[in-house]
């Protein structure tokens, strides 16, 4: 296991925020967990778990062991005639599991193409994108547990997913690492195209005979569109979740504001995009300094580079109190800070 010490983690996280972690440690394979937890030096030391560092804020100096996971591997573990069961190590970064899953001629993950980060974090937060979440192909994932050191298969049930959300966000947290996700994809094309901007892009590129390979670049037009680059531009995609809201409170802004997007979740719930939201209350583009919130899309805030992610927690709290007083919705953020 190779450790490193005083290392600034700027090149770790997708705000790029230069801030300094006592000691980082690359975990190549489930065995160097072990060790990890098991080295005298190393293993009181409070640890920061980190993938490919695209959702995650740093407000300071870390005075922990990072925990940088590199475990890779991508392979079919099962097959049928129907579904090939894909596992892949948790530091596989997720768009090269996509396009190795599209050049073996696998469906399920295209329309996820793009996504920052890293595998072992994609079950974590139940990443989605373009109508389809993580949950609907993930077959088991593989965590060490902490506490006793061992490694536990956990299955869909045994994950709780949720939108943007997990039981390793909940009463699992800091409880285990994930070393592995399986994911269960089929080997006839699936074609969801049920996302409004997919359906208008396809149009656009005039594609005639529709390909899993067709959705992905769709995804990937759309996605480099509005969304920033963070190798250019520091940012970990959205900064906060869209809100539910109940269907009065809904009705009630309904009344005001007719404009107002919604998607019904469920009976008497609706959710209300923050990205409007935040439109609306007149942050989108603005500049404070260094730091400030995007101009194609708000729900992402950037670091135009050097800046500070106390400020840009900041900007978080002051966007979430105007969207507060404006609407009465309390955004949640999305993104571990640290
Ligand atoms: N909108 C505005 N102004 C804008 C942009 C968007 O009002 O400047 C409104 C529009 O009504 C638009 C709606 O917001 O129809 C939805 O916008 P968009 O399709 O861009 O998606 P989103 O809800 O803002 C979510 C995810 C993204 C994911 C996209 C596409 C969350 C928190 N974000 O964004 O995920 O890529 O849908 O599926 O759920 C991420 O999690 O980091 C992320 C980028």
């Amino acid at each position: 296991m190779l450790i490193h010490q005083n290392i600034s983690l700027k090149s770790y996280n997708s705000f790029q925020l230069d801030v300094n972690a006592n000691y980082l440690a690359e975990i190549i394979s489930p065995d160097n967990l072990i060790d990890a937890y098991d080295t005298k030096s190393f293993a009181p030391l409070p640890k920061l778990v980190l993938g490919g560092g695209s959702n995650v804020l740093f407000r300071g100096d870390q005075r922990k062991a990072v925990l940088l996971m590199r475990i890779d591997g991508i392979d079919i573990v099962k097959e049928d005639s129907n579904y090939a069961f894909v596992k892949a190590g948790a530091g596989v970064i997720w768009h090269q599991l996509v396009l190795w899953s599209l050049d073996q001629g696998l469906s399920g993950l295209e329309n996820m193409s793009l996504i920052p980060g890293t595998v072992g974090a994609a079950p974590m937060q139940n990443i989605g994108a373009y109508g389809v979440e993580q949950k609907e192909l993930f077959h088991e994932l593989e965590a060490f547990e902490i506490a006793s050191k061992a490694f536990i298969k956990f299955k869909r049930e045994d994950c709780q997913f949720g939108y943007r959300n997990s039981v390793f966000k909940g009463k699992l947290k800091d409880k285990y690492i994930i070393t592995s996700v399986t994911y269960k994809l089929s080997k006839r094309p699936i074609l969801n195209t049920s996302y409004g901007a997919i359906k208008s892009t396809l149009d656009a590129l005039g594609v005639e005979t529709l390909t899993t390979k067709d959705i992905s670049d769709a995804v990937i037009q759309i996605r480099t569109s509005k969304l920033p680059d963070p190798s250019v531009m520091g940012n970990a995609g959205s900064f906060f979740k869209n809100p539910v809201i109940e269907e009065e409170h809904y009705e009630a802004l309904k009344a005001a504001y007719n404009d107002i997007p919604s998607y019904p979740i469920s009976k008497g719930w609706i959710k209300v995009p923050a990205a409007w939201l935040i439109e609306q209350t007149g942050w989108k583009g603005k500049k404070s300094g260094r730091i400030g919130v995007h101009d194609r899309q708000p729900l992402v805030l950037v670091n135009f580079g050097d800046g500070d992610g106390r400020d840009i927690f900041k900007l978080s709290e002051m966007i979430q109190s105007s969207v507060q007083k404006k609407f009465g919705i309390g955004l949640q953020r999305e993104v571990n800070v640290y």
